[in-house]
């Protein structure tokens, strides 16, 4: 059965890093007959610029049929010329939403050839192997009412709504508990319970859910503010981090420093499972598309590279060929290839092209 990936390379590095992870994944279609299709489409601003719309028709509708998405970034950095309502119309958030993608995972690992870089850091790193669990179709970034108001008195009131239902809690909390139980069988549930109230509820559900069914899996609740300290100076403590929308955005960006760059943590977006069992899925790198390198081919692609491998063991259903995808990156790093991101000094430097080359071949 063909499984059809649409390619969404999207803006900045985000075509120099997706081309790489395009042919790693072409190299397991080759190799390991591993079944893809891929087809590349246009949205957001590349697409505004070729068709004057953001989301054409045809692009829309291929994503809602794809088995997956293989995403680059968003975010060029001039979108005024752009109307609003089309750039909502080819956003990102947009796309989460109608797949709807409640789960993101972001696993953390931290490669011992980078630590070796800093004693502290390898001390402390060393043996990092967690995954977290964002919510990502409610919270902060979806809740109503939301927008910027004049008052009376003429100034303006800008408003985000945190919102939770106990559906859309539960569901991420089970997703989070299944996931322990492949692997260490602990989970951090992460609020802000002391001050809010959707935080509140968030750790009731939570707690529900594991009495519920999950008893064989240990849970503890964790402060969102501590557990950014604890990502910090004891990272090895955490399996599976489960929080919300905004906990989770800011905290996979803190567990990014783990292994010393933004560019080298993948992650997915995955539905709940469809009536043929599969999820929709959206698999993409960490990182947006810096434009501050963008155009040089000097990007570090393994965040999109891992993102493939994440693509290969939950849609392709190939876990053996995501080990060895994972596996190879680990290889290329211990034998020191270093893009501009990762490399100390005196260390030579790869390409995007080159870096790819270096995980191709091992
Ligand atoms: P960013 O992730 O694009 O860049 C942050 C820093 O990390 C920059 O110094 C950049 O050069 C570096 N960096 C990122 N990826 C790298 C890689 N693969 N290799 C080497 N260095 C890398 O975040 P920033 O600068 O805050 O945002 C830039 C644009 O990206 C904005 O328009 C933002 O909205 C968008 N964005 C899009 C995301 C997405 O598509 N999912 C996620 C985050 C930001
Ligand atoms: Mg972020």
């Amino acid at each position: 059965m063909t499984i059809d990936i649409v390619v969404l390379p999207g803006d900045g590095i985000g075509p120099e890093v997706t081309d790489e992870a395009v042919r790693v994944l072409d190299w397991f279609v080759q190799h390991r007959a591993v079944p893809l299709r891929m087809q590349r489409r246009l949205f957001g601003s590349a697409a505004w610029a070729a068709e004057r719309s953001t989301m054409p028709d045809a692009t829309w509708n291929a994503i809602m049929a794809a088995d997956a998405l293989l995403f680059g970034a968003t975010g060029s950095l001039d979108q005024t010329h752009i109307p609003p309502d089309e750039r909502r119309k080819g956003s990102l958030l947009r796309i989460r939403k109608g797949l709807d993608a409640f789960a993101n995972l972001r696993p953390v690992k931290a490669q011992p050839a980078l630590a070796e870089s800093s004693p502290f850091k390898a001390r402390t790193v060393a043996g990092t192997d967690m995954v977290i669990v964002r919510e990502l179709t409610a919270g902060m970034y979806f809740g109503t009412p939301r927008g910027v108001e004049t008052q009376p008195d003429g100034t303006r009131r800008g408003v985000n709504t945190h919102s939770y239902t106990e559906a859309e809690i539960a569901r991420a909390a089970r997703f989070a508990f299944e996931l322990a139980r492949t692997r260490r069988g602990h989970v951090t549930s992460v609020d802000k319970a002391n001050v809010m109230e959707a935080g509140r509820l968030w750790r009731d559900v939570v707690t529900e859910v594991h009495e519920a069914g999950y008893k064989d899996v240990t849970l503890e609740h964790m402060l969102a503010d501590n557990c950014a300290l604890q990502l910090g100076r004891a990272p090895t403590r955490f399996d599976v981090v489960v929080t919300d929308n905004l906990f989770g955005d800011l905290l996979s960006d803190c567990a990014g420093a783990i292994n010393g760059s933004l560019g080298m943590l993948p992650s997915a977006a995955l539905s709940a499972p469809r009536e043929d069992g599969r999820r929709r899925a959206l698999y993409e790198p960490v990182h947006g598309s810096a434009p501050d390198i963008a155009g040089k081919g000097i990007a570090n692609p393994l965040g999109a590279i891992l993102s493939a491998a994440m693509l290969l063991r939950w849609t392709a259903n190939a876990p053996a060929e995501a080990d060895a995808l994972e596996a190879a990156v680990q290889a290329a790093l211990d034998a020191g290839a270093r893009t501009a991101d990762i490399a100390m000094p005196g260390e030579t430097v790869l390409s995007t092209r080159a870096m790819a080359d270096a995980v191709i071949a091992a």
